[in-house]
């Protein structure tokens, strides 16, 4: 079963909407495979995001992602990595397919409503940033 990171951002989190998206996920053939609800510091934001790290948008998006708790999530499936990215669709949410949690929870770039581990990137570090190997249950 293939593993990948779905993390809640603080906006949709203190909107008391993290049952819905956990409950869409399970639905669409996920297994949650690791839960934490936590408050990134800005050193871990900026480590987490690093490949972002000297565009435009890299401060805006440090304040924004520390200024509430977050949901991270490890999730299993077949496919995992692929079928995530077309369930939360495009990161801009105006651009986002109808129906894609991006469509429905997303308000700009910044409150994009989720991250997930993308597949050009390394989905397994994304996962064992936040998740020890004995934390997550299979
Ligand atoms: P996310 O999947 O969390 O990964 C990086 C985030 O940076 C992205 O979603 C957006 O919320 C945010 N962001 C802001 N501006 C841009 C941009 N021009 N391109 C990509 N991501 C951006």
């Amino acid at each position: 079963m293939e593993k990948t990171l779905l993390l809640i951002k603080p906006d949709v989190v203190a909107r008391n909407k993290t049952g819905e998206i956990l409950a869409r996920v399970e639905k669409e053939g996920f297994a949650i495979l690791g839960l934490k609800h936590l408050l990134l510091s800005p050193q871990e934001a900026e480590l987490f995001y690093g490949i972002h790290r000297g565009k435009e948008f890299f401060e805006e998006l440090i304040a924004f992602i520390t200024s509430g708790p977050v949901i991270v999530c490890c999730l299993g499936r077949e496919n995992a990595v692929r079928y995530l990215q077309e369930i939360v669709g495009d990161t801009n949410p105006s651009e986002a397919k109808p129906g894609t949690l991006r469509a429905i929870y997303g308000t700009d770039m910044h409150r994009n409503g989720v991250h997930i581990a993308s597949p050009d990137e390394n989905p397994s570090r994304e996962v064992h940033f936040f998740f020890s190997t004995r934390e997550l249950c299979s």
